[in-house]
């Protein structure tokens, strides 16, 4: 059996965790029926409980440092509350009978499982693509503890579709799938994906649960949001747990309107729509700026959906370093927050020299320069897309770009 390089730029599972799962493949397909259960035990070994008593696994190191594929305060219950609730599918589903969901980086399939388990008892047809880089990762589903009845679905067809696809060949998992409910397994890059998908294919809701983007800003570019926005129904729905300025950005310069995400123990995370109705808690004003001002609003770039990680994160700086100063605030120090503000406010005198010294270095007298105060001058009950672009084009214009 042929497996991807594991030299690929992608951040994936633990490369220990993917060979336990290539020798359980391996055995079985030598024909031993209980190769699952001999690795079991080694297999539980790399799980981690996370709070509410489901589990998650470990990354490769990134930066010297790994991540978990679920919050350690609760990996389902993160499902539920960031993805699965803030969909909105479930008041959808009174009025919709085919719904579609696009589950990308589907993992050990816990936000699948979640909007199954939230529609079980609904009379739709619930469609889902998951969407996975990594085919040990989604084979180590299987060693998952079940969690509830829709679980032992997703478990079901990860199963059909392994030995399908010729990595297994026994049918041990015991459920039986609701007929009204449609699972397609893509084992691909996202962004593979997205570029070979059907322009009449359209999703309710897109959940979108890579590793932060620092670690896998490959799906947080521009690009692939611009795609995402091609393939979501009007009143659509994008989730990410992510909160971070580039991607909110991102989500912005691809024509989507954005707001706060529900809070589950980590920030609040964003959800982005082509329809402004559907978002229900715009940003803050401070959130605002410094998107819209500052160097950390300047999105990840990835003009052909291919790059590799370096070539991303250093356009992105190379960017940012450019910018800081010359067309954008910079970020040190949360400067934009304090814009309009009197200096003599700042009582820490240390912070409001250097405040002062960085605006002075873009040609304005003080931090509430008149210049400043007309950049924020603008209609507060427009939405947080419109006010990241009015505040933007403002600053542009003052500064005569
Ligand atoms: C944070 S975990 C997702 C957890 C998952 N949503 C769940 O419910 O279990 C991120 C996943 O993204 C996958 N991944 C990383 N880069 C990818 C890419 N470019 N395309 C598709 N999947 C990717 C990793 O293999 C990993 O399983």
């Amino acid at each position: 059996m042929e497996y991807e390089d594991e030299e690929n730029s992608r951040l994936e599972m633990k490369n220990q965790i993917k060979q336990m799962v290539r020798q359980v493949f391996e055995l079985e397909l030598a024909g031993h029926r209980d190769a699952r259960d001999l690795y079991k035990e080694e297999l539980a070994g790399m799980l981690i409980r996370t709070d509410d008593g489901s589990f998650t696994l470990f990354s490769e190191e990134r930066n010297n440092e790994e991540e978990s594929l679920h919050s350690k305060y609760g990996a389902f219950s993160e499902s539920y509350e960031k993805f699965a609730n803030p969909s909105k599918l479930k008041e959808k589903s009174k009025s919709k009978f085919d719904i579609r969901v696009l589950d990308i980086c589907s993992g050990i399939g816990y936000n699948a499982s979640a909007i199954v388990d939230l529609l079980k008892d609904d009379a739709i047809e619930l469609e889902i693509d998951m969407v996975e880089s990594s085919i040990e990762t989604l084979a180590a589903t299987l060693f998952i503890p079940d969690l509830n009845e829709a679980h032992t679905y997703i478990k079901k067809y990860v199963e059909s579709y392994l030995i399908e696809k010729g990595y297994l060949q026994y049918n041990k998992v015991l459920s039986n799938i609701p007929s009204n409910l449609h699972i397609n397994i893509h084992i691909v890059d996202a962004r593979d994906f997205i570029k070979n998908l059907s322009k009449d294919v359209t999703y309710d809701a897109v959940f979108l649960d890579p590793f932060s983007p620092d670690k896998s800003p490959e799906l947080y570019s521009v690009d692939f949001f611009k795609q995402l926005h091609n393939h979501l129904e009007s009143d659509g729905l994008i989730l990410t747990y992510s909160a971070a300025s580039a991607v909110r950005s991102a989500f912005v310069h691809a024509g989507l309107d954005i707001g706060e995400g529900p809070e589950f123990h980590r920030s609040g995370g964003t959800v982005a729509s082509k329809d402004v109705n559907m978002i229900d808690k715009p940003l803050s004003f401070d959130d605002v700026k410094m998107i819209a001002l500052s160097d950390v609003g300047i999105p990840y770039i990835d003009p052909d959906l291919s790059d590799n990680y370096d070539n991303i994160i250093n356009r992105r700086q190379e960017k940012r370093e450019k910018a800081r100063f010359n067309y954008l605030f910079p970020s040190s120090s949360k400067l934009p927050l304090y814009l309009g503000v009197n200096p003599e406010e700042i009582s820490d005198e240390n912070l409001r020299n250097k405040l002062n010294s960085y605006v002075q270095q873009m040609g304005f007298t003080s931090l509430n320069d008149p210049r400043i105060l007309a950049i924020l001058d603008i209609d507060k009950t427009l939405s947080s897309k419109d006010q990241i672009l009015s505040l933007h084009e403002q600053l542009s214009n003052i500064l005569g770009l």
